[in-house]
């Protein structure tokens, strides 16, 4: 039989399920990363989280001054209690006891504070120093390991905190049940932090990078999508239902509409209606299919002019709760950051719609476009469990033409419907057509059709009825 471990919950969100449900309890790890990397706001959090819990928390820093500059910057943090202080959480400096009196006299003190307190939680702030303090190796080794052991009597979990990346060979490192890395790094102008939990031993962590931010309420973790949902969260056999686009005509041509937690991919040059055809698509949000609009381009508010132009009401469905909008621009953002955005809304309110317009969006973001294709994988195949019929927009400048290094070609091979539009200019007019290229297991009608504007709304026309002579290909 497969033990299962009890565990300390963090309080960060996202690290516990890269931790596999959170530290072993009675375990120690290695919390390590360059100055600023946030060990401390984050040996905090997870500090004042045990607190709330009524689990208390014993941490020691090696401080020579009071604590008080460590709690003026924390009180700017959300999850920073004054109440907690003392009582819940006792800080310790052994900065004097270290220099006076040595390692032994240390963890004498870490001892009895640790069962004066019944600590579940013990943060040792500054492992470094205490390094410098050691005479030999064998020295840090004795202290980690006694730390370790009177810690673990009482069921004690311990995080030493260390300012130097310690090689893989140093002794605390073999020791240790468990090491995390904080990084901040820069790629090309741009900063950003992650996490890697490079050991841990007892139970399978999500392994390689996970990006994380610092803000008011201190640390998240976006576990990296691939790793955090290598297959589906549920298993919904696959459906047959038809949802409706809403655009007049177009649903006759594949049998109904798109089949019901489908994912299509929507391509067309810039200004050919993809937007147009995703605000359709959206607006038939009911109580019964929630919708939701992803975007990164237009902002709710243009959306919503755009929407009022083909006489769709979206206002009123956004005030019943059965459409939301959310846009994040195009500025920094973290590709899993808006996945785990995403996915969060869409079982929230149990979305049954939804356009992510576009999924350039979603590449602007990627720090490493090599792991476009698995992100993607696991994102729509997590949007069809839950049975989520998805209209993915995909803008393209020449549409049969090379896409250049892009690895969004890759991509529609994981999607189940591909529909395009093109620009097509004749004389003095301009025209777009559109066209189902692949439809998941059903029959449609390959040709072009005309996509129309209308104040009533979006239809197509048959070619011919509409006066256009017959594409030439090629
Ligand atoms: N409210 C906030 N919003 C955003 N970032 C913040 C906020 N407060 C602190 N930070 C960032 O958190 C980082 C400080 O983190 P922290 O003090 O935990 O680092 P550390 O790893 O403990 O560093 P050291 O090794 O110097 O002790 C800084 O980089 C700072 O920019
Ligand atoms: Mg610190």
């Amino acid at each position: 039989m497969v033990e299962h471990l009890a565990r300390l919950t963090t309080g960060v969100p996202g690290l516990d399920a890269i931790l596999g449900g959170g530290f072993v309890e009675g375990a120690s790890y290695i919390v390590q990363g360059s100055p600023g990397a946030g060990k401390t706001i984050l040996s905090n959090q997870i500090a004042f989280s045990q607190a709330a819990g009524g689990h208390p928390v014993l941490y020691v820093t090696l401080l020579a001054e009071t604590h008080d500059r460590l709690f003026q910057s924390l009180s700017t943090l959300s999850y920073f209690d004054n109440m907690a202080l003392g009582d819940k959480i006792k800080y310790v400096s052994v900065f004097q006891c270290l220099r006076d009196e040595g390692l032994d006299s240390v963890v004498k003190l870490i001892r009895e504070e640790t069962q004066r307190q019944s600590a579940k939680l013990l943060v040792f702030d500054g492992l470094l120093n205490a390094r410098d303090r050691a005479e030999t190796e064998l020295d840090v080794k004795t202290f980690v390991a006694a730390i370790q052991s009177q810690a673990a009597f009482v069921g004690c979990t311990v995080l030493f905190l260390t300012s130097t990346r310690l090689q893989e060979s140093n002794p605390e490192h073999t020791m240790v049940d468990g090491v995390l890395d904080l990084s901040d790094e820069l790629i090309g102008e741009r900063a950003f932090r992650r996490l890697q939990v490079r050991k841990s031993r007892g139970s399978a962590a999500l392994g390689g990078f996970h990006q994380f931010v610092i803000n008011d309420d201190g640390v998240t973790v976006f576990p990296r999508l691939e790793a955090f949902l290598p297959a589906p969260s549920i298993h919904n056999p696959p459906s047959s239902a038809r949802i409706q686009t809403g655009v007049s005509g177009f649903d006759q041509l594949t049998g109904g509409g798109l089949p019901e937690g489908s994912v299509t991919i929507l391509m067309g040059p810039p200004g050919s209606g993809k937007t147009s055809l995703g605000l359709t698509f959206f607006s038939l949000a009911s109580a019964s299919q929630p919708a939701l609009y992803f975007s990164f381009f237009e902002t709710p508010e243009r959306l919503l002019m755009q929407a009022a132009a083909f006489g769709l009401k979206i206002k009123p469905l956004i005030s019943s709760g059965a459409a939301e909008i959310i846009w994040n621009p195009l500025t920094e953002n973290i590709m899993d950051k808006l996945a785990h955005q995403l996915l969060d809304a869409v079982k929230l309110s149990g979305v049954r719609r939804l356009v992510i317009d576009g999924i350039s969006g979603f590449e602007r973001a990627a720090v490493t476009p090599g792991r476009l294709v698995e992100f993607f994988a696991s994102l729509t195949n997590e949007l069809r469990a839950l049975n989520v019929t998805t209209i993915m927009t995909w803008e393209v400048r020449n549409l049969f033409g090379n896409a250049g290094t892009s690895p969004l070609p890759d991509i529609s091979a994981l999607l189940d419907n591909l529909i395009v539009i093109r620009t097509e200019k004749k004389d003095s007019t301009t025209k777009q057509l559109i066209s189902v290229l692949k439809l998941r297991n059903s029959a449609f009608s390959p040709s072009d059709f005309e996509l129309k504007f209308l104040a009533s709304g979006l239809s197509i026309a048959s070619v011919d009825e509409s006066g256009t002579s017959q594409i030439e290909e090629g």
